[in-house]
């Protein structure tokens, strides 16, 4: 088995998972507290989002030091501890790489800043203004707003892709490649699986900094509501070379550590080169399936044409939450828990590395956040007047009791916590028709058997709103994705492994298989 293709990861965001010391904020030493429930649900690794020393403009995906522990979070012998109790049950630790920019604070940038003739300078990425003292190109912040600002000392902009505080790092700077190779064997030689590389589809710019040319009504809608292509700043041809040589560092541990890209492409096609000739990223993470619709044939068409572009050896990965966007539960179902549990099993079936956003799990919604109490600079008014990401960034509800078993009764939680009912670990978990022991309970499926995490995917027909595929030789997955009920022939009769209405579990079914609305199962056939 190799842990990263057969088995799950579950995504921690660390300041909302297990406060240990009565701060409201969660930390190092809450996740190693909650091991064991993770072992009990059966996840493989556990993917933490930055825990690296910064200013939180972005909540630590602005980084002031690559190589130490934020302090609210703990420092590096409580990293060593989890690494260490982690490891005694079975689970990998991978965390968060942020090459694409560093915090403005990081000292790098201070040295860049202060002194302009320094070595440092070349570790961004500078641009003289037009001769109307305009920036050096169009490019736009994914934040909003364009991406340079200018700094009054030496009249040169800098870029940056996010906040103005979060400037880009120089890629063409063979000082910044050999930093990272630094940063990289820090944290794989204390253990580390692998890394999930933020920006990872941006690093490398374009030299001569060309604009980017305008999007098209016929782009995907967030290109096109983005206003431009990002031809000159995002997937450029140099990045693989960085690829190349992050992947050669991970092989030199055995066994390899993992590199999985969050590639923010919107065109499956363009997912493929990130896997190189089998050399660069292990795993590339997949925007267009975040943002598909949640009906049978919007899916289907994702992953059929993902399966297309992706042959072996690549291998997919999918996630249904993560930071940054709406809860699956809120974006798919409408706050559905019916819906919620279909699409928990298809993610649990595909053909790919599945991974869970904490609280998936159990259904969890988004969390209203009022704006006194926002904490994300996209949500605070400064690049958008919306609710930013801290409805999805929550406390993880663990108890029904005040603090919510996340922190003590007397703190206050750096996020309001779910006013949700019976979604907690402590209501769900003894409840054999609860979400959580459904989620459970397939990914215990899929470890017993090799269809479910190996076997290849087919696409069988299955009338509108349903969706069927084929795992492996003996198995079959049927979503009906519609308010009424349906039936797929599957060829053969067969015996339901697990439906989401778990009284059919164990029951024989005829080669046509009746699923009620937005019911999904998995069919051994054959037998
Ligand atoms: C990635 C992260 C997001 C962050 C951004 C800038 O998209 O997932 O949370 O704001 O990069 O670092």
């Amino acid at each position: 088995m190799t842990w990263w293709r057969d088995g799950v990861i579950y995504q921690i965001y660390p300041r909302s998972f297990r406060d240990s010391n009565g701060d409201g904020v969660g930390d190092l030493a809450g996740v190693t507290d909650r091991l064991d429930y993770l072992e009990w649900l059966g996840v493989d690794a556990v993917w933490i989002t930055p825990i690296t020393v910064s200013p939180d403009s972005d909540w630590g995906y602005d980084v002031a030091d690559y190589t130490a522990v934020q302090p609210v979070l703990g420092d590096l012998d409580d990293f060593d501890r989890l690494v260490a109790e982690a490891g005694n049950r079975g689970i990998r630790i991978v965390l968060d790489l942020v090459p694409n920019h560093s915090s403005d604070q990081h000292p790098w940038f201070v040295e860049a800043l202060a002194a302009p003739d320094s070595s440092r300078r070349d570790y961004y990425v500078w641009g003289d203004p037009k001769p109307d003292g305009s920036p050096p190109n169009n490019w736009r912040s994914s934040f909003g707003g364009p991406a340079w600002t200018r700094d009054p000392a030496s009249g040169q902009y800098f870029l940056h892709n996010f906040l103005s505080t979060q400037p880009d790092l120089n890629w063409w700077s063979e000082d910044v490649r050999a930093e990272f190779d630094r940063i990289l064997r820090f944290w794989f030689d204390r253990g580390v699986a692998g890394f999930r590389i933020d920006v990872c589809h941006a690093i490398v710019k374009d030299r001569e900094l060309r604009d980017n040319p305008p999007a098209e009504p016929d782009d995907h809608p967030y290109v096109y509501n983005f206003g431009q292509r990002k031809v000159y700043n995002a997937e450029r041809p140099e990045a693989h070379d960085v690829f190349r040589r992050w992947r050669a560092i991970a092989e030199e541990y055995d066994p390899a550590r993992l590199l999985l890209g969050e590639t923010y492409v919107l065109d499956v096609e363009r997912l493929r080169p990130f896997y190189g000739d089998d050399d660069e990223l292990q795993l590339a993470f997949n925007f267009v399936f975040l943002h598909s619709p949640f009906t049978a044939e919007g899916l289907r068409s994702i992953i059929d044409a993902t399966e297309r572009a992706l042959p072996e050896p690549a291998w997919p990965v999918w996630a249904v939450s993560t930071h940054d966007l709406p809860r699956f539960v809120d974006r798919w179902c409408g706050g559905s828990v019916e819906r919620a549990r279909a699409a928990i099993l298809m993610l649990l079936t595909l053909r790919g590395t599945p991974v869970l956003y904490y609280g998936d799990e159990l259904g969890m919604c988004d969390v209203p956040v009022p704006p006194g109490q926002r904490r994300d600079p996209v949500g605070t008014g400064a690049y958008d007047a919306g609710p930013g990401r801290d409805p999805c960034r929550t406390p993880m509800p663990w108890s029904p009791q005040p603090g919510g078993g996340f922190t003590t009764p007397e703190a206050e939680p750096w996020l309001p916590l779910s006013p949700q009912t019976a979604v907690t670990v402590e209501e769900q978990r003894n409840d054999p028709n609860s979400m959580l022991v459904l989620t459970r309970d397939l990914i215990a499926l899929r470890r017993s058997e090799p269809d479910l995490t190996s076997g290849g995917y087919g696409s069988l027909p299955a009338p509108g709103g349903l969706w069927a595929f084929s795992r492996g030789e003996r198995f079959a997955v049927v979503l009906n994705l519609s308010d009424a009920t349906g039936a797929v022939d599957l060829g053969s009769s067969g015996r339901i492994r697990l439906s989401t209405r778990r009284e059919r579990d164990g029951e024989a079914v005829a080669a046509a298989v009746e699923v009620g609305a937005w019911e999904g199962v998995v069919v051994e056939t054959g037998g």
